[in-house]
């Protein structure tokens, strides 16, 4: 049998990985795959062809339209990023009858509803796992491994930039620009590091999880996205007096009135393996009925360990290439019929705990004010803890946990709060989860 012929649309750190690794595991992959796999064609404006051993025997172009049109090749794979020319790219190559693997988490985030209906239309096959935790084979888990449970609800580290600037900050002391500098140039941080920084990354991919978890349509516009920046180191070590480290998570949830779909810095405790996971490293932590909790581990970013996730969905439709485009694995995990609008909460509406931090002025009274708005606005406080400040200041920190309520009534309280007299500047918020999975 003739090898299915490949093009690749990118050749840069996910481009360049993709041909190394299929290039150089071609015999491990033929024997899984059933047939031989080459790239045969590539589209990409510059590249190192010194990294690219074999890259003379292919084709390489710099038209992108063109190949998407190239009546030769049978999957195209798209490793360009970004919402636009990525989107039309796609859309052409599935118009023209060709299957697609995309390591785009962005793209499915914002126009995988009509990506995957054109792909329904047509009866080919668009695969992403690359576009959630690079290498993590979370999208496989939980659209085939999970298929027999009603998820309760998951969480991820699923920002390797991210998790790695709040680690290398905890650990080392270090700056956070000049983490980032680091990020960026090993590869892991987006083409526009906000993405990043800001959780609008992290935002694109657990749209995709809640999707697949719960049978929803993707809705990025609904996620409540809030990046680490505002991190201090300070709020880094108080945590860690009470037993906690601060992530950032993407954390979906079903809930009797809706699902959760937030992403924000999380005080979760230092005991839960999750906490743990540090540098580049992403996880996914997903609750289930039945199987309860199960955690997925491993590099979220990166030239080859995303070419793995992009590799295995190009041998995942080599294999299905002659079935009936009814039986394979749904794109959202449901069927497109049973894909159900259930409501995404405002943030207003969601429940959590606390962590607060507030600065105030050292006199007496101060800590009876404050905790008698948070006991008035039904809010319960879990652990407290007063700074000294140091001698000939006059004000000190107070950093309190608090139990798990409504966002609105936290909204309602530190707005009292931040108007006291004896209130300096604003109160930092950070949300806490216990992440229990009884
Ligand atoms: N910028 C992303 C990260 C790359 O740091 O996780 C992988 O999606």
């Amino acid at each position: 049998m003739n090898p299915v012929k490949v093009g690749l649309l990118g050749l840069g750190t996910v481009g360049g990985g993709t041909f190394n690794v299929l290039s150089r595991n071609a015999d491990e992959i033929s024997r899984r795959a059933g047939r031989g796999i080459v790239v045969s064609h590539a589209a990409a404006r510059e590249y190192d062809a010194g990294g690219l051993p074999g890259i003379d025997g292919i084709d390489v172009g710099d038209d992108a339209f063109a190949l998407v049109q190239n009546p030769d090749v049978d999957i195209i794979v798209e490793l360009i990023g970004g919402y636009e020319p990525a989107r039309e790219l796609v859309l052409q190559a599935i118009a023209n009858g060709k299957h697609v693997v995309t390591a785009n988490k962005a793209l499915i985030a914002m126009h995988g509803n009509e990506i995957f209906a054109a792909a329904q239309d047509k009866g080919v096959m668009v695969a992403f796992e690359a576009a959630v935790a690079g290498g993590i084979p979370i999208i496989k888990a939980l659209r085939e491994g999970l298929s027999a449970n009603r998820i309760e609800w998951l969480t991820g580290i699923i920002n390797g930039t991210g998790n790695f600037i709040l680690t290398e900050m905890r650990d080392k002391g270090r700056d956070f620009s000049d983490v980032l500098k680091e990020a960026q140039a090993l590869g892991y941080a987006e083409a526009d590091p906000t993405f990043d920084v800001e959780g609008i990354d992290a935002a694109h991919k657990l749209t995709i999880l809640a999707s697949i978890a719960f049978g929803i349509p993707l809705q990025f516009d609904k996620v409540y996205t809030e990046g680490i920046s505002r991190i201090t180191r300070a709020d880094v070590t108080y945590a860690e007096a009470f037993g906690y480290r601060i992530k950032h998570l993407g954390y979906t949830r079903r809930t009797q009135q809706g699902i959760e779909m937030r992403v924000h810095p999380t005080l979760i405790p230092e005991r839960r393996l999750i906490a743990n996971v540090d540098g580049v490293m992403n996880a996914v932590l997903v609750n289930a009925d039945a199987v309860g909790p199960t955690l997925y581990y491993g590099a979220g970013a990166g030239s080859e360990p995303t070419a793995s996730a992009v590799v295995a969905d190009i041998v995942d439709i080599v294999r299905t290439l002659s079935c009936d485009p009814g039986n394979r694995v749904p794109h959202l995990a449901f069927q497109p019929d049973a894909i159900t609008d259930i409501p995404v909460l405002a943030m207003d509406d969601i429940e959590t705990a606390y962590y607060l931090r507030m600065q105030v002025s050292d006199k007496p009274g101060v800590m009876a004010e404050v905790a008698s708005i948070l006991g008035d606005g039904g809010i319960s406080i879990e652990a407290i803890l007063q700074k000294e400040p140091p001698a000939g200041v006059d004000q000190a920190s107070i950093i309190l946990l608090t139990h798990v309520v409504q966002e609105r009534q936290m909204n309602d309280a530190i707005e009292q709060i931040e108007a006291l007299e004896s209130i300096h500047g604003d109160i930092m918020r950070i949300r806490l989860e216990h992440l229990n999975c009884d």
